[in-house]
């Protein structure tokens, strides 16, 4: 795994959370702690690639010289510093849980409370990977699916839909898989088929998603 397998190339990585903005102190967000996108970025790093890891907000740090870290809070945020650097990379891989969607005004001051129900109205935001799929020239590109139901079926839909080479499916009815955990259980989607692994870690999870690419960008 210290083999430079992927000297000379350049991966995008998505990790962490989007944070959407109600008033000046609240926000919708979700429970990602950027573990998963992270190990992903240590690892390419540590088989020579250059990586621009794009990261919602998260108390992870990273000090490797060829991980440029761009911090971000709302999906708009990551979605323009995605399209940034996208026509240039070899390989994207997005691995962030991205709101779906925002509140349609982020209220100036804190939002008062009052005797009757507060209602928020809500508009879709971008996204991202499925425009990296329109945009698509000569990039491998990876996806994550985190699935409730129906998992390999919806699994596959977003590959075909969203035009993606190979997409990772981890599922929150799994222990010890998803959001927060050290470890995760997978399966890799791509058009020739499933490949199923055990649970482990993130880091080996990592290693195993970059053996994938590396294989379908020598393809
Ligand atoms: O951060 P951790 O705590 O380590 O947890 C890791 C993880 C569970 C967040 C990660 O493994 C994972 O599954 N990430 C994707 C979560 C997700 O939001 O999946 P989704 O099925 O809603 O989205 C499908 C794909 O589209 C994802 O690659 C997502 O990054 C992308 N997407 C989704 C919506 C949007 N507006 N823009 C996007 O790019």
């Amino acid at each position: 795994s210290d083999s430079q397998s992927f000297a000379g190339k350049t991966v995008l990585i998505t990790a962490g959370p989007t944070y959407e903005a109600i008033d000046p102190v609240r926000f919708i967000g979700n429970h990602s702690s950027g573990k998963m996108g992270f190990a992903i970025a240590e690892a390419a790093a540590a088989r020579g690639a250059q990586v621009i890891l794009i990261s919602g907000p998260t108390s992870l740090q990273t000090g490797h010289e060829r991980i440029q870290l761009i911090r971000i809070t709302s999906a708009q945020e990551m979605y323009d510093q995605v399209f940034r650097f996208y026509d240039t990379v070899d390989v994207a891989i997005a691995s962030a849980a991205v709101a779906d969607y925002a509140p349609a005004n982020v209220a100036a001051q804190k939002i008062k409370k009052s005797d009757s129900h507060l209602t928020i109205e809500l508009i879709k935001n971008p996204d991202i990977l499925a425009e990296m799929g329109l945009r698509k020239n000569n990039q491998f590109l990876v996806g994550f699916a985190l699935e409730t139901e129906n998992e390999e079926e919806n699994a596959r839909g977003k590959l075909e839909r969203k035009n993606l080479d190979m997409i990772v499916l981890n599922s929150l009815s799994d222990a010890g898989a998803g959001f927060g955990k050290d470890t995760n259980l997978v399966k890799f989607i791509t058009s020739d088929g499933i490949t199923e692994f055990g649970l482990k870690s993130k880091q080996a999870v990592a290693a195993d998603i970059l053996e994938f690419v590396q294989q379908g960008t020598l393809k």
